[in-house]
């Protein structure tokens, strides 16, 4: 079939790289799927436009309020994906979450990440309960192989000491939102009183240009931290992969999906406690949560985690068969597959994904 998908795409959002993940497998079975950003539409004629042009034969949105409701009216089936902030926001402004619901009456299914999105939909649009399907993000993580880790330590100005190096990884935008100077003073007090292996490495592009030069004034008086910019994802799946620890102090709603991909690499989490973050990470079994930059907290839980590879094996070990479980990106992938086949003229409207099972 060929496919339009609207998402919203802007850089260095978990959006964009889900949506990137849904057309790869759309694409692996053989679909045609045009992907493109909701913004870039002024109104629904404009996609009625595009349909015509490319001769497109049915669609995805993922986002219902942002997306979903171009779709509307262009006499081609549809189907959409719930987007954090449908459920988050949207949904309690009147006149959007009207909108909303016309859009799920007139989608062939919904999906939605978690168990709870799916609760949030039902409660406001009980009648829509039989299409809206629970699929979770699926995570495949890619290091690249020739990564050259002794020449990142050394593009860091890291060298290693007689005890070796530590390096851990915070992965971050540049925004306030995700609070990257919140370890910045307890980690540098750390690193040169007690533990001068131990480095605390940002990556990230650099979001808001205001912050960014507060973020690198403050690093660069801070001795054990150090900040570098963004790189390729193979790249970056590689450092998670050579580092001690992932560390998240991310004080915004969502899922991170660098956590997941760390877990995938054996690589241990340390994550601030926060609603996103415990959804994912329970303490002690899967990760670390700390609520606290200070000695008693984060600094502490690091230690530990230094002092004691068998806690740290365990660990790892627990994380991956986590994501392994229950963000398989195989699942996701037939998923998705099964029900886009729903969307061909003529699909009977048996359930897809009971169907689809063996
Ligand atoms: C992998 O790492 C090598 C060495 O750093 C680099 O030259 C190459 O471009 C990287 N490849 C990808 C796909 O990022
Ligand atoms: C950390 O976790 C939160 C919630 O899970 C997520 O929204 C954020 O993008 C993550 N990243 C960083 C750099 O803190």
């Amino acid at each position: 079939m060929r496919l339009l998908f609207l998402a919203v795409l802007r850089p260095h959002t978990g959006n964009a790289v889900t949506a990137q993940r849904v057309r790869d497998h759309l694409e692996a079975a053989g679909h045609v799927c045009l992907l493109r950003d909701a913004f870039d539409f002024d109104g629904p004629s404009e996609v009625a436009g595009l349909i015509r042009a490319e001769a497109l034969e049915a669609a995805l949105a993922l986002h219902l309020y942002r997306a979903g409701r171009l779709l509307q009216g262009h006499g081609i089936p549809f189907g959409v994906i719930f987007g954090g902030t449908d459920l988050n926001e949207d949904i309690s402004q009147g006149e959007k979450k009207q909108v909303m619901g016309k859009v799920l009456e007139e989608a062939r299914f919904a999906v939605a990440f978690t168990e709870s999105m799916k609760a949030a939909a039902c409660l406001q649009w009980p009648q829509a309960e039989g299409k809206i399907y629970v699929q979770s993000q699926g995570i495949a993580t890619a290091p690249n192989a020739s990564f050259d880790w002794g020449a990142f330590l050394q593009r860091a100005g890291i060298s290693r000491g007689a005890h070796g190096v530590h390096v851990f990884l915070l992965i971050c935008g540049l925004r306030h939102v995700k609070d990257p100077l919140y370890l910045v003073d307890a980690f540098s007090e750390w690193h040169q009183e007690e533990e001068p292996s131990a480095y605390l490495v940002i990556v990230g592009p650099e979001v808001d240009p205001v912050f960014t030069r507060e973020v690198k004034a403050k690093v660069e008086r801070a001795a054990g931290v150090r900040l570098l910019p963004e790189m390729p994802q193979e790249d970056l799946h590689a450092v998670i992969q050579n580092c001690f620890a992932l560390v998240n102090t991310s004080v915004s709603e969502g899922m991170s999906a660098a956590i997941l991909e760390a877990m995938d690499l054996e690589v241990p989490v340390l994550a601030r406690n926060i609603p996103g973050n415990a959804a994912v990470v329970q303490h002690g079994v899967t990760g670390l949560l700390f609520s606290d930059p200070q000695v008693e907290d984060f600094v502490q839980l690091a230690q530990g985690l230094l002092r004691d590879p068998a806690l740290r094996g365990a660990m790892v070990a627990r994380g991956r068969e986590y994501v392994q479980t229950r963000h398989s990106w195989r699942a996701e992938r037939d998923t998705y597959q099964s029900l886009i086949r729903t969307l061909e003229q003529g699909a009977d409207r048996q359930d897809p994904l009971t169907r689809a099972s063996p």
